[in-house]
């Protein structure tokens, strides 16, 4: 028998793009934070690795992302002034943006592609197992899905990523895995063994409505597969490619997480999460309700 795998400490989130479906919001500011009510888009994912005992996030970015080491880095000034006034609570926020984890900064050159901006992480990964969440991806539920996959890897030394099904007119957008049921029964129907993965195919192709939603536990040896990955999909090195031969020589499951996904890099899931936020918001969500109610369609 292998030893016990590690546990998972570290988390990349490529955040290199250019975010041209949201121009001109990001012709001068990254996509990742745009607010989804109040917090920039990816806080959420940073907040879901906090509460998934992740200790390090690394963050590939790119030319244009500097706001993004702004927000989650200590503002003394602004601090400083809210305290003066003797707005604590609002100090404190500013203050634990970035407090529970480490974080650290590389950035891509080249925009090659999703599995390249993983590949660039991996020196600051090193030899272990790590999470890869994508920042304009919010997923909402009772347990982090980040922390479910953790579970699933913890516990079987297999690589794990989230799936949920999508509508038919949908699967154009996502990457599609081919799974069986898994032969572990610890998470009943909700874990599958991958077969095979397909980045956006044609609905008439796809191997079935299974979509990958963004969230993916790895192990090290994902590094050596994305070296080897060609250019797939519209000539990128896809992440896809390089965990469809992960897959293949080590095993791969999905897991169908429980909660609720909101695609926030697409401008209606955006809309969406921010309908669905703004109306579980503490301070004004009933109001906003009441608002929604009365409006006529
Ligand atoms: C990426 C991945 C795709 C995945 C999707 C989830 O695509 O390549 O496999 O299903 O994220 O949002 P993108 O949305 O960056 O085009």
């Amino acid at each position: 028998m292998t030893d016990k795998p590690k546990r998972v400490r570290t988390a990349v989130f490529p955040a290199a793009g250019l975010g041209t479906r949201f121009l001109p919001a990001t012709k001068a500011q990254p996509k990742e934070m745009l607010p989804i009510v109040d917090k920039p888009l990816i806080q959420y994912a940073v907040e879901e690795c906090a509460a998934s005992g992740i200790e390090n996030i690394i963050i590939v970015t790119g030319r244009g992302k500097n706001a993004i080491e702004d927000h989650f880095d200590q503002a003394p000034e602004l601090e400083r002034f809210l305290r003066d006034k003797g707005d604590t609570a609002r100090a404190d926020l500013v203050r634990d943006i970035g407090a529970k984890i480490h974080f650290s900064y590389t950035r891509q050159r080249d925009p090659l592609g999703l599995g390249h901006a993983v590949l660039v992480a991996r020196e600051l990964v090193g030899d272990e197992p790590f999470a890869v969440l994508l920042g304009d991806v919010i997923c909402d539920g009772p347990k982090p899905a980040t922390r479910a996959l953790c579970d699933v890897y913890e516990e079987t030394g297999i690589g794990a990523i989230a799936v949920e099904p999508v509508p038919r007119e949908l699967i154009h957008l996502y990457g599609i895995v081919d799974a069986r049921p898994a032969t572990e029964r610890k998470w009943g129907e909700r874990l599958r063994q991958i077969l095979d993965l397909v980045e956006k195919p044609d609905a008439e192709k796809a191997p079935s409505n299974l979509s990958v939603t963004g969230r993916y536990v790895l192990p090290p040896e994902i590094f050596d597969h994305l070296e080897k990955t060609k250019p797939g999909r519209g000539g990128e090195i896809q992440l896809t490619d390089g965990l469809r031969a992960l897959a293949r020589e080590q095993g791969l499951w999905a897991l169908i997480t429980e909660g609720k996904t909101y695609d926030a890099g697409d401008k209606l899931g955006f809309l969406k999460a921010t309908v669905e936020f703004a109306l579980k918001n503490p301070e004004f969500g009933d109001e906003f309700r009441a608002y929604l109610k009365a409006m006529e369609f």
